[in-house]
């Protein structure tokens, strides 16, 4: 299984990022030369995808490394640069207890384990999934969002490929609609069937019987099960739960956050107003518009059916 899109590529000297913001009608790439660099690209949300921006960030650190930086301010721009997913900070732990001389091996290493992660969560997911499933399924959880594979999108492409997967419900996902820009975008490269729907249409799809189950990913879990994802994660759920609908989380182990008992404990970002007035060019409300706009929501643990992880099924700790 060969990844076909890759949120980035490591040179050496540089790290080369597919910008994300002008997919999928333009695909144009940004070069990082150092820690700061690319903690721009993962606030700007150039790359993004909890897994994709800890593997950028292992890159950063690799690029302060070579540059002899101070590697405590790059790891601090790095760990700044994004609040809610806890990949990036274990990725970060993990890099600095190195010398600087093995960081880039290190930063390569951790990007070939998040895909072979993937394919394990992928081929687990198989297993948990009913035949003929009809998903529906929020965000970007794709090669785009990881090191070229894919979560909860991992397993859409493992189900496709033993002819178990039906259809995928592509969910819009407002405010900055990484649902229609990227997943659709990676459905249709991988010609995966799916049909694009607004985030306001999943009431009446799963009231119709037309979703067999919800697949998502995570950007942090709690050790009760409380799960941080993608804002309007929680929403589907409490739908899900209504009807009766399996919803299950793609989880790295890499996401679960030790030190966090509940999701009470979960830091929730809040993006810049300007991402919820419009998009790009075209602005849809008066830019004076006072504006809400969290990135995640947590999802209580009692509204989902269960964590698909690269080992298996995951259970709560108590
Ligand atoms: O704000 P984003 O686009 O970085 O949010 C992404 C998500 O919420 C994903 O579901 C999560 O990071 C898992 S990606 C495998």
């Amino acid at each position: 299984m060969k990844p076909t899109l890759t949120p980035f590529e490591y040179h050496g000297d540089f790290l080369e990022v597919l910008d994300q913001r002008s997919l999928p009608n333009d695909v144009k790439y940004i070069v990082c030369r150092s820690a700061s660099d690319v903690a721009s690209a993962i606030t700007s949300m150039a790359v993004r995808g909890a897994p994709a921006i800890a593997i950028a960030a292992a890159y950063g650190m690799a690029l302060s490394a070579r540059r002899s930086s101070d590697m405590k301010a790059a790891a601090s721009l790095l760990l700044n640069s994004r609040p809610t997913a806890v990949h990036l900070k274990k990725v970060i732990d993990r890099m600095m207890v190195l010398p600087r001389e093995a960081m880039e091996a290190e930063a390569r290493k951790i990007h070939r384990e998040d895909l072979d992660i993937n394919i394990a969560i992928g081929r687990h997911g198989t297993a948990v999934l009913p035949a003929d499933c009809h998903v529906y399924h929020h965000c970007n959880t794709g090669a785009l969002a990881t090191g070229g594979w894919g979560t909860a999108l991992g397993i859409v492409r493992s189900m496709a490929e033993i002819k178990k997967l039906s259809h995928v419900w592509v969910g819009e996902t407002r405010p900055y609609l990484q649902g229609a820009r990227l997943t659709a975008w990676e459905m249709m490269v991988e010609k995966i069937p799916y049909t694009l729907v607004s985030d306001n249409m999943a009431a009446k799809l799963m009231s119709d019987g037309k979703v067999d189950a919800v697949l998502v990913g995570c950007d942090r879990v709690a050790r009760n099960g409380d799960t941080a994802n993608k804002i309007g994660t929680l929403s589907l759920a409490v739908l899900a739960h209504h009807y009766r609908v399996p919803f299950y989380v793609a989880m790295p182990l890499s996401a679960l956050d030790e030190e966090c008992a509940t999701g009470e404990g979960i830091p929730i970002e809040e993006r810049p107003a300007i991402e919820m007035l419009g998009y790009g060019f075209t602005k849809w409300a008066h830019p004076k518009t006072p504006v809400y706009n969290p990135g995640f929501d947590v999802t209580p643990a009692a509204l989902i059916t269960g964590w698909v992880t690269e080992q298996g099924l995951w259970r709560p700790q108590p």
